[in-house]
């Protein structure tokens, strides 16, 4: 968000965007946008987009706040924080995701320990030992939907600078039983995020914001309403939820489930759902 248009307001404790920049974000829905940067992190199976990030680390945080982000993968909130000049914590199982992050640090010229930390282990441990933070960006696994489908790796189109929707193999994050991914039932998914989501919360600080990425999904073939389930988990531990933004995906191939017999839905959204941990 570089452009200036509109008056900033001195009384502004959340960011550093003037009045006619926040009111655009507080819309519902927000088009993913893709950039250069984005195609470096097509090793991983699930990245976010650099400028969605963006997007609301620019809402939730003034410059200089620390982001944290639990399922760090690629490093996308890393280098989204750099670019808006936030600092960032992130933590993920796999050496080789953050091998694959580092070098995308290394690229933007990001310094360890000094624009970033990337922390490699299990969330459910090492978010005891972290600092607090001031806003907290995150994307699970989709349950074990990865290795259920067994559709997780993609043809690399990464040269041409975007990538194929098509999938060629299996690929899954890791075999730790730790990892959100390979939970056996969707119940035990919910808990173990919570259990991430619980620490979240106890590092964040007061008044400060919380947003999780995540579409719906279907389980033993049957669509799920995952949000409600977050929704859900996030208000028993002690956030307060303030509203989904839909992150529409217009581009994703469309395909054809139930056709010509019945209904199946095409997710081609992900939502960005919310919460805040009220100041007592
Ligand atoms: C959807 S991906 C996140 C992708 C990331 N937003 C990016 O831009 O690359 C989820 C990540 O969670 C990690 N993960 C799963 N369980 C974990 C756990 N218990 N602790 C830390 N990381 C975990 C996986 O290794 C995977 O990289």
């Amino acid at each position: 968000m570089t452009e200036s248009k509109g008056k900033y307001d001195s009384r502004n404790k959340l960011n550093n965007l003037t009045g006619t920049e926040w009111l655009k974000l507080t819309k519902s829905f927000l088009f993913s946008e893709k950039c250069a940067d984005d195609k470096d992190a097509f090793k991983h199976p699930a990245p976010f987009l650099i400028k969605d990030v963006e997007k609301m680390i620019s809402l939730f945080t003034k410059e200089g706040m620390v982001i944290l982000d639990p399922f760090m993968g690629s490093g996308t909130t890393s280098i989204a924080a750099y670019n808006l000049k936030r600092l960032s914590i992130g933590i993920d199982l796999s050496n080789e995701y953050k091998k694959l992050a580092t070098e995308r640090f290394a690229k933007k010229g990001m310094q360890e320990n000094k624009d970033y930390k990337y922390i490699v282990g299990d969330s459910t441990e090492k978010l005891r030992n972290i600092e607090s933070v001031d806003f907290v960006i995150t994307s699970p696994p989709y349950h074990n939907i990865l290795k259920n489908n067994a559709k997780g790796l993609r043809k690399d189109s990464s040269a041409k600078g975007f990538r194929s929707g098509s999938r060629i193999g299996v690929e899954y994050y890791s075999d730790n039983k730790n990892d959100l991914g390979n939970q056996d039932t969707y119940e035990d998914f919910l808990k173990l995020l919570k259990k991430v989501m619980k620490h979240c919360f106890n590092r964040l600080r007061n008044d400060k914001y919380c947003s999780i990425i995540i579409s719906d999904f279907t389980v033993d073939k049957k669509e799920i309403c995952v949000q409600a389930d977050i929704v859900k988990l996030m208000t028993e531990i002690g956030f307060e939820f303030v509203g989904t933004i839909a992150l529409l995906q217009d581009n994703k191939p469309l395909y054809p489930f139930g056709y010509p017999y019945s209904f199946k839905i095409n997710h081609m959204h992900q939502n960005i759902i919310n919460f805040r941990k009220a100041g007592v």
